[in-house]
């Protein structure tokens, strides 16, 4: 590996990135969602000339402009900063594929950002059609970012062909397109399109629900059952979105959700399974308790369960990005990058090239230097770091002392041989990655580990120096 790596314990580097995206996926979805709530509930108040929802308007919109203007905007940059240092292979493949992708959802977040703040500040300033244009402006630039960024996310997980067959050559801008509008784009763009309108009613609801009934129950009224219709139609679509999405990611990722039905095993991938049924059951809920507190008692709806909602779908959204991101295992990118960073093929950093250079081949900033006169502990380290900590930690999430307690250095010399040989069968080789490097490597990593497991003073333990 040529990056040094950035170690976060416990936790595991993954969940960092994790944790701001579920964040940034809520609110940035809640920009694009609202982006069209807001001109359409303008419109509508304009055409029945209903000037209390125009105030009302007004202060959602201030909320949606510091929402996402302040959290969506830090988020983002968020996880950029967070990829860049967790996953520098897979960000940099991201950048180098995508450079005219990423310009032209920069150039439109300008836009939407530009026109949130115009909107907002222009209330009963400008003429009343020139006000709905810029929202209307707002609303298409957002569509906009979504419509870009769907492109690349899609791409991490199904590439498609054409771009497999340049990559590595350098090429792979040449078939950007292909890249871009890969398998999953469009039923993605039309889950995630879903998404974006329930959660602008979800949202719409926070403010809305500060509406004294007792004083507006006109406005309360009228702005509640509008605003629950969002999530409500959002639902209808979304099972027809599921299912297309599904029937579009290849068939290899799609096996990782029957997985945890097939195996016996402890752990594997049964949690793809679960979480998928976590979205369906929350979503079914958020729409159960809008409809039944929102539609049904509009007057009465309250903060608390605005927010219990909201928190909801949060859980929704964090369930559903945890599903996407487990369906494509062990990859970052589907069929061509594994989630370390080591490329399936090809002839830089691949699994040939450290199976015959061995792992550490360019990592100069292990503590000592090279191989021959760093400590077989230190170089075991270094490649559990590089190797498994984008998915495991030692004692927190995926806690690998756990997963191997119990084992002797001679079981897990053979557990490490195993991952590394990745033959077909190996009950491993759909969620792992193989073990790359030469021989010494896995005899440092197979040391290192049983150090963990087995330390000093217990039995067997056999750390080796050169
Ligand atoms: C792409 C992500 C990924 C990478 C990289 C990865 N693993 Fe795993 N590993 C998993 C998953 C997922 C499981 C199953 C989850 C569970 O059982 O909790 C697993 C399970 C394991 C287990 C338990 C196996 C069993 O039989 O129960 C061990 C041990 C393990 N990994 C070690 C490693 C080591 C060592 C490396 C680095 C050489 C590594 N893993 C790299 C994802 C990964």
């Amino acid at each position: 590996m040529n990056y040094p790596f950035w170690n976060i314990p416990y936790l595991g580097s993954g969940w960092v990135i994790g944790i701001i995206a579920i964040f940034h996926v809520m609110i940035s979805q809640f920009a694009v969602g609202g982006g069209l709530y807001l001109p359409m509930a303008e419109r509508k108040a304009l055409k029945e000339g209903r000037e209390d929802w125009l105030k009302q308007l007004q202060v959602h919109s201030k909320f949606f402009l510091t929402i996402t203007g302040v959290y969506g905007t830090v988020s983002g940059v968020g996880i950029w900063f967070a990829i860049g240092l967790t996953h520098p292979e897979a960000t940099s493949t991201l950048i180098h594929n995508f450079v005219f992708g990423w310009a032209m959802e920069w150039a439109f977040f300008l836009v939407e950002l530009a026109t949130a703040a115009v909107y907002y500040y222009t209330w009963g300033k400008i003429d009343r059609k020139l006000h709905l244009t810029v929202g209307w402006v707002y609303a298409g630039a957002s569509a906009a970012t979504l419509i870009i960024i769907n492109g690349i996310l899609t791409f991490m997980l199904a590439p498609g062909d054409t771009w497999l067959s340049v990559a590595g050559t350098g090429k792979e801008a040449s078939v950007f397109w292909h890249a871009f509008f890969n398998p999953t784009y469009w039923p993605s763009l039309f889950m995630r399109t879903a998404v974006c309108l329930a959660l602008a009613g979800i949202w719409a609801l926070i403010t809305s629900s500060m509406i004294d009934g007792d004083e507006k129950p006109a406005l309360k009224t009228t702005i509640v059952q509008w605003s629950v219709k969002w999530p409500m139609a959002s639902f209808v679509i979304m099972p027809f979105a599921m299912i297309w999405y599904l029937f579009m990611v290849p068939s290899s990722q799609r096996a990782l959700l029957t997985l945890g039905i097939d195996t016996i095993g402890q752990g594997t991938f049964s949690t793809v399974t679960r979480i998928v049924l976590v979205v369906i059951i929350t979503s079914a809920t958020i729409v159960g308790v809008a409809y039944q507190l929102g539609y049904k008692n509009p007057r009465d709806f309250n903060l608390g369960t605005a927010i219990s909602i909201l928190l909801l779908a949060l859980m929704a959204t964090g369930a559903g990005e945890y599903s996407r991101e487990m369906l494509r295992k062990p990859f970052v990118v589907g069929q061509w990058m594994y989630s370390n960073g080591v490329r399936v093929r090809g002839p830089v950093r691949s699994v040939e090239t450290y199976n015959r250079d061995g792992y550490l081949k360019d990592s100069m900033w292990v503590w000592g230097g090279d191989a021959a006169t760093t400590s077989s502990y230190s170089r075991g380290e270094a490649i559990f770091r590089g190797e498994c900590s984008s998915c495991h930690t030692m004692d927190g999430y995926r806690p690998v002392r756990q997963l191997l307690a119990g084992r002797d250095q001679q079981n897990i010399t053979n557990f490490v041989k195993m991952l590394h040989d990745h033959k077909p069968d190996s009950p491993y080789i759909k969620y792992m990655p193989p073990m790359v490097g030469s021989d010494q490597d896995i005899t440092d990593l197979a040391n290192y580990l049983n150090y963990q497991v087995n330390p000093p003073g217990a039995a067997q333990q056999t750390v080796t120096r050169n």
